[in-house]
């Protein structure tokens, strides 16, 4: 069972076909013309809040021509205490897929363990391949005009700034790897990536691809996209006070556009806090794709969905 629980859940050539999908999606006119569920249902667990996820996958799964359930966590008996792979059995009977945003990157895991669906990572504290594609797509559309969006992308310098250690740092460094980009994170040592996916990086050949530095400008210099994420994430608001100090010399400004490339781009996956890890100038340039960023989720998702279920039918 094909399941796209992190980035490297499909391979190079995979992933770039994912991206063409996506823009035939995108370009596709009448946006709910696919068939590629058609009939079938998939249920969307979420542990967590979500605009963009949530509304980009119903609408993307009806688009398709399926049925998507909305199963918050309390609402079902996962909030209660049932296990996760009864969950995951009990699902499989009647569903065609699950889409999850949840906290531990292993419930995502034992769901499609135990389940006999595909299962889609819709955010873990660890990983958002969901967003990594998108924002992958959503550069690569820019810059590839006609010709191959993956190809477009090599080579690229991506300068990521703020809590460099969080779900959306972890999906670009193996993003950068998957797509053959260079990326160079920024923020306070504390913040730096951990060894989990430091591990993960080096298992799959990507340990050269990265550096890390408490210098933003260093980071932004030359860069091609300039990306950042919220301070605190979901599940850390206690720390909330403590990170929002540390993490003020990352924010990204002007002054770090200043030295990255003459294009460069801002994104940010959002939702996002000006004032705090960006500026109200730098969301409100020329340079910001970050609503671009938010629309393409549902084009890119959809690929994910198809391609997921053309895998289960073959
Ligand atoms: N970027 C993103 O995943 O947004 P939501 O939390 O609104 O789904
Ligand atoms: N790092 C953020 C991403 C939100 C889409 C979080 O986990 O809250």
């Amino acid at each position: 069972m094909k399941h796209f629980l992190r980035e490297t859940d499909f391979n190079a050539d995979e992933a770039a076909a994912v991206l063409e999908l996506a823009r035939d999606f995108k370009g596709g006119g009448n946006r709910s013309s696919g068939a590629a569920l058609s009939g079938q249902s998939w249920g969307l667990i979420f542990s967590k809040s979500s605009t963009r996820t949530r509304v980009s996958f119903e609408v993307g799964i009806y688009e398709l021509g399926g049925n998507a359930l909305f199963l918050s966590r309390n609402d079902i008996q996962l909030g209660r205490g049932e296990t996760v792979a009864d969950t995951a059995r009990v699902l499989s009977r009647y569903l065609h897929g699950l889409v999850v945003r949840t906290f531990d990157q292993s419930d995502v895991e034992e769901l499609a363990e135990y389940g006999e669906i595909p299962v889609i990572n819709a955010l873990t504290d660890f990983l958002h391949p969901c967003q990594l594609y998108t924002d992958v797509f959503t550069a690569a559309e820019r810059w590839a005009g006609a010709g191959d969006l993956a190809e477009s992308l090599k080579g690229r310098k991506v300068a990521f700034f703020g809590d460099c250690a969080n779900n959306v740092a972890n999906s670009w460094l193996l993003g950068a790897g998957l797509f053959d980009m260079e990326i160079i994170l920024s923020g306070p040592e504390e913040f730096a990536p951990g060894p989990e996916i430091q591990g993960l990086l080096k298992e799959k050949g990507f340990g050269g691809r990265y550096s890390f530095t408490t210098d933003p400008i260093e980071a932004a210099r030359d860069a091609d996209i300039l990306y950042t994420d919220v301070w605190v994430s979901m599940g850390m608001e206690e720390e909330a006070r403590e990170r929002i100090e540390q993490m003020i010399p990352y924010a990204v400004t002007s002054e770090l556009f200043g030295v990255a490339r003459d294009d460069a781009l801002f994104m940010h996956c959002l939702p996002a806090y000006a004032g705090k890890e960006v500026t109200q100038e730098v969301l409100d340039s020329d340079r910001s794709i970050i609503f671009d960023q938010a629309e393409n989720r549902l084009h890119t998702q959809k690929a994910i969905l198809a391609t997921l279920a053309e895998a289960r039918r073959s």
